[in-house]
C-alpha cells in the first residue's frame, strides 16, 4: 500500500521552492537573533531585578523598522516568563504585549489588560474602574507586570497613558507595573511631555540598522529552514541583502524580498530562486513596504506626503531638462498641503509644525531635504521624494479624496 499522505506531501513540495513558508514571513520570530546580543544583554540587565520582586526602570527601545525590536523583546520576555514559572526562587512575572496600532488609547490599553488578566469582558466600564481593576490585580496577585507597548508612537493620548501606568506603579506597595515602549519613529521622544519622557525613557536602547553582511547571515538562516534544499542561489541572497542594506538596513525588507522572489519562482515553475526573481520581487516589496509605512502615519503627515507626491508627479510630467529632478520648494509643498487639508475639512498646521512633519518624513526615509544656498528669496528647504511617486500616489489617492 502506498503512503498516500506522503505522496501528497511530496507532490506539494515538488511544485514549490518553499519547505515552510511561515518561516519566511516577516511575522515569524526565530529563537536565535544574531547581532542583537548587546541589546538582549541590556534588556536583561534592566529587567532581571523584577525576578527578585524589585521595581525596575521603564525601558524605551527605538530604531528604524526591521531592526529586530519587536522580535527581540518578544523573545526575551517569553524566556523571562518561562524562567519565572520554572523556578521557585523567582517572583511571579506576567508580561503582556500590545501593538498600539490596534489599541491606541489609554482606555483601550488598560481595558485589554484587564480583559486578558481576568478573562472577562469589561468593555463599557469607566476609565477609573478599569484602572483600579488593573492595579488591584497586580497587588492581589503580587505580580511584576511588564507591559510592552509596541509602536507606542501610535497612542493618541500617550502622555496620559504613560503617566497613568507610572502612577499606578508608584502607588503599588505590592507587585509592580513597568513599561517597555517600542518605537520605529526616532523623533517620537521629542514630542513627549518632559515628565513622560523622563519616566518612559529611564533607560533607552537603540537598534541600529543591519549591514549587508549581517542581512546575508540572517537570510541564510531563514533559507535553511524555509526553503527546500538548493532552491535559492547564493547570488539571490546576496542581492536581497544588498538591496535591503542599501535602502534601510531592514531585515523585514530582506525577508520580504526572498518571500516574494520565492512566490515568483513558484509561479514561473522555476526550481531555483535567482537574482532575476529578486529583482522582480523588489517592485512588489516596495509597494508592500510603502503601504505598511503610510498606514502608520498620522493623517496630517499623510497629507504632507500626498502634497509632495502630487507635486513630484506633476513636475515629472511637465518639466524636462535640468529641472526635472523632482526637487520641490517647501513653500509650494506647504501651499499644496494646506489645500489638501482644507478639502478634507481639517485645519492645516502652522508652518512650524509643517517643518517638524518634514523632519519626520525624512527620518522615515520617505523624503530627503536640503537647505538651498542663498538665493533671491533667501534660504529655503528643498524637498525630494525618496520613494516612487507613482506607487505612492496609488496608495494615497484612494485614502485622501480631493
Ligand atoms: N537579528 C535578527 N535575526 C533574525 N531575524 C531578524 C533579526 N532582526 C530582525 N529579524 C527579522 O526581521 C523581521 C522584522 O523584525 P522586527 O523585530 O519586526 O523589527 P522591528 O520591530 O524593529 O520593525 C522579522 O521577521 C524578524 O524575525
Ligand atoms: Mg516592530
Amino acid at each position: 500500500m502506498v503512503d498516500i499522505k506522503e505522496m501528497f506531501r511530496s507532490e506539494i513540495k515538488k511544485n514549490s521552492v518553499f519547505k515552510n513558508k511561515n518561516i519566511v514571513s516577516p511575522h515569524y520570530i526565530p529563537d536565535i537573533l544574531p547581532f542583537r546580543d548587546d541589546q538582549i544583554k541590556e534588556i536583561i540587565l534592566n529587567l532581571a531585578p523584577a525576578l527578585q520582586g524589585k521595581k525596575i526602570n521603564n525601558l524605551f527601545l527605538y530604531g528604524k523598522t526591521g531592526t529586530g525590536k519587536t522580535s527581540t523583546i518578544k523573545v526575551v520576555l517569553a524566556k523571562m516568563e518561562e524562567l519565572a514559572k520554572e523556578r521557585t526562587d523567582c517572583k511571579n512575572i506576567v508580561t503582556t504585549y500590545i501593538n498600539c496600532r490596534n489599541h491606541n488609547t489609554k482606555y483601550r490599553i488598560i481595558l485589554k489588560h484587564i480583559n486578558d488578566l481576568y478573562k472577562h469582558d469589561y468593555v463599557g466600564y469607566s476609565s477609573s474602574f478599569v484602572y483600579d481593576k488593573l492595579t488591584e490585580y497586580v497587588r492581589k496577585n503580587k505580580i511584576g507586570l511588564i507591559i510592552v507597548l509596541d509602536e507606542i508612537d501610535l497612542i493618541k493620548d500617550v502622555d496620559d497613558t504613560v503617566y497613568a501606568l507610572t502612577r499606578a506603579n508608584d502607588e503599588l506597595t505590592e507587585g509592580s507595573i513597568s513599561i517597555v515602549g517600542v518605537s520605529n519613529n526616532v523623533m517620537f521622544k521629542q514630542k513627549l511631555d518632559m515628565r513622560t519622557k523622563s519616566s518612559l525613557c529611564e533607560k533607552e536602547l537603540v537598534f541600529p540598522p543591519y549591514n549587508a553582511n549581517e542581512l546575508t547571515k540572517i537570510l541564510q538562516d531563514r533559507v535553511q529552514e524555509g526553503f527546500n534544499e538548493n532552491c535559492v542561489e547564493d547570488s539571490a541572497i546576496g542581492l536581497a541583502s544588498a538591496y535591503a542594506a542599501q535602502e534601510s538596513g531592514d531585515a523585514r525588507t530582506a525577508i520580504l524580498l526572498l518571500l516574494r522572489a520565492g512566490e515568483i519562482a513558484d509561479e514561473n515553475k522555476e526550481t531555483k530562486i535567482t537574482e532575476i526573481d529578486v529583482r522582480n520581487a523588489k517592485k512588489k516589496v516596495e509597494k508592500d513596504i510603502l503601504l505598511n509605512m503610510v498606514s502608520t502615519l498620522p493623517e496630517q503627515l499623510q497629507y504632507v506626503l500626498f502634497a509632495i507626491t502630487r507635486l513630484t508627479k506633476s513636475k515629472n510630467q511637465t518639466t524636462l531638462g535640468p529641472n526635472s529632478e523632482g526637487i520641490l520648494h517647501s513653500g509650494e509643498v506647504y501651499n499644496e498641503y494646506y489645500r489638501i487639508a482644507k478639502i478634507q475639512g481639517k485645519s492645516p498646521v502652522s508652518l512650524k509644525w509643517f517643518k517638524q512633519y518634514l523632519e519626520e518624513l525624512e527620518l522615515y526615509g520617505m523624503i530627503a531635504t536640503t537647505i538651498s544656498g542663498k538665493g533671491v528669496r533667501g534660504t529655503t528647504t528643498l524637498i525630494k521624494l525618496g520613494a516612487d511617486a507613482g506607487i505612492l500616489n496609488s496608495i494615497l489617492e484612494p485614502k485622501i479624496s480631493i
